[in-house]
């Protein structure tokens, strides 16, 4: 059996759905462990694009179990509604769990989550206005709602009336809004409830008997190791654990159990939201990359900030999460330029720094020392292996390989699920 976390090593969207699909042919189960529909994957099959949002994009491959667990964050309109669209295509979402403990994203929290972000004006964080922090903020206050309480009225109602209370007394007293009424959440969100609730389990036990059973299972992070509550650039990150280590806080999974991760990086960075980046380009290969790239959200539409790869944030990612391996996306994306640079260290005041700063308030003050290795300007959309791939690719994915001191296990070359080489497989 083997049990393999899938993170993101850099601020989100670096392709984690798209590896997850091309691992996920030899799992078992394909498990979300934090974060919520801020994430979005685009996974393409034959001429089908998928966007999903919540569920694992493992729901796609025909037998496979795919989890929500108690880690994540779910709305239940946003569930329903990917559920019924995922069916209206003809996807069998049989094999779809939520894990009863996970916290709800009630109508609230999205309702605070923008007015926060008004609030704050030019200190924003450029959350996706999903709910996200606010829930996280509730079950850490101890005053969330939990999947299993949707399904009983009287502990749904208890547990609202005394929650609005302190909500009605934020909303009118700082953000002068008119009160919510218990009614009215109940009212809003009891469409989705019929729905979802064939698929609320308990996850940890399934996972933990999967576990048993010597499945393989694949626990897809969502956001990325930059985005983490703990060792990412807060304060412009998530509230959730994108890191591996938040594989095993969100599924109940012990750390022993856990034999491989991967990190995913883009051959480039992409950064969206407020937040410093080192390597961003504000100039005409920055466009190229974003339009040729078509670097704009999938859940908020937004463009991204687009830039080159920074080895210092690689580097970090495999120290934090352990990485055995990387998983290199979207190489296509650079074949026509004739130069790539590379950052592979910053200056910090005359010193040479190989790490992000665990100041990262010092991350301003960074200076990108780049590599500048020659382009390859050929297309590399049809290579299949590895000596398919020009000399000057091979060279740029070897010289990452070597900064972040990990091997490259797999490139996508496509954005379909054919154009990838597998190097390694991850699957014992
Ligand atoms: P929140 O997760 O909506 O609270 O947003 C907090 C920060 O994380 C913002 O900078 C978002 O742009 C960023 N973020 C959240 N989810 C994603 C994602 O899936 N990809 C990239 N950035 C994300």
């Amino acid at each position: 059996m083997a049990t393999v976390v899938v993170v993101g090593t850099q601020w989100g969207d670096e392709g984690k759905g798209r590896v997850t699909d091309l691992l996920a042919r030899k799992a078992h189960f394909v498990v979300r462990y934090q974060g919520g529909n801020n994430a979005g994957h685009t996974v393409i099959i034959g001429d089908d694009e998928f966007k999903l949002h919540l569920i694992p994009s493992g729901i796609l491959s025909p037998g496979k179990t795919a989890v929500m667990a108690a880690g994540t964050v779910i709305d239940p309109l946003v569930l329903a509604d990917e559920l019924e669209k995922l069916e209206r295509r003809g996807v069998d979402v049989s094999g779809y769990r939520v894990s009863g403990n996970a916290h709800v994203i009630m109508p609230y929290h999205c309702l605070l989550d923008r007015l926060e972000e008004e609030r704050r004006g030019e200190a924003k964080i450029g959350t996706t206005c999903r709910g996200i922090g606010p829930a996280y903020v509730d079950k850490a206050a101890r005053c969330g709602i939990r999947m299993y309480d949707l399904f009983e009225p009287a502990r749904l109602r208890g547990r609202l009336e005394r929650v609005l209370t302190d909500k009605n007394a934020l909303l009118t007293g700082v953000y002068g809004h008119p009160p919510l009424s218990v009614d009215a959440m109940i009212g809003e969100i009891a469409p989705a409830l019929p729905k979802i609730e064939p698929y609320v389990a308990d996850t940890a036990s399934l996972l933990s008997e999967a576990v048993k059973q010597g499945k393989n299972i694949l626990f897809e992070g969502a956001q990325g190791t930059f985005l983490d509550l703990d060792y990412g650039t807060y304060p412009f990150i998530t509230s959730s654990h994108p890191i591996a280590g938040g594989a095993c806080l969100g599924t109940g999974i012990g750390p022993s159990q856990i034999d491989r991760v991967i990190g995913v990086t883009k051959a480039y960075t992409t950064r969206v939201g407020a937040g410093t980046f080192p390597t961003e380009l504000n100039d005409a290969v920055g466009d190229h990359i974003r339009e040729k790239g078509k670097e704009y959200g999938t859940t908020t539409g937004r463009p991204r900030r687009c830039g080159w790869l920074d080895a210092v944030l690689l580097r970090s990612a495999a120290m934090i999460n352990g990485l055995d391996a990387i998983a290199v996306t979207r190489l296509d994306i650079l074949d026509e330029l004739d130069k790539i640079d590379i950052c592979v260290e910053y200056s910090l005041n005359g010193r040479a720094v190989q790490f992000f700063p665990a100041d990262i308030e010092l991350l301003p003050s960074c200076a990108p020392v780049w590599e500048q290795l020659p382009g390859w300007q050929q297309d590399t959309s049809g290579a299949r292996t590895y000596g398919e791939l020009p000399l000057n690719a091979r060279r740029y994915l070897e010289r990452i390989g070597e900064l972040c001191g990990v091997k490259v296990a797999v490139v996508c070359v496509g954005p379909r699920r054919h154009e990838a080489i597998v190097l390694d497989n991850m699957f014992p």
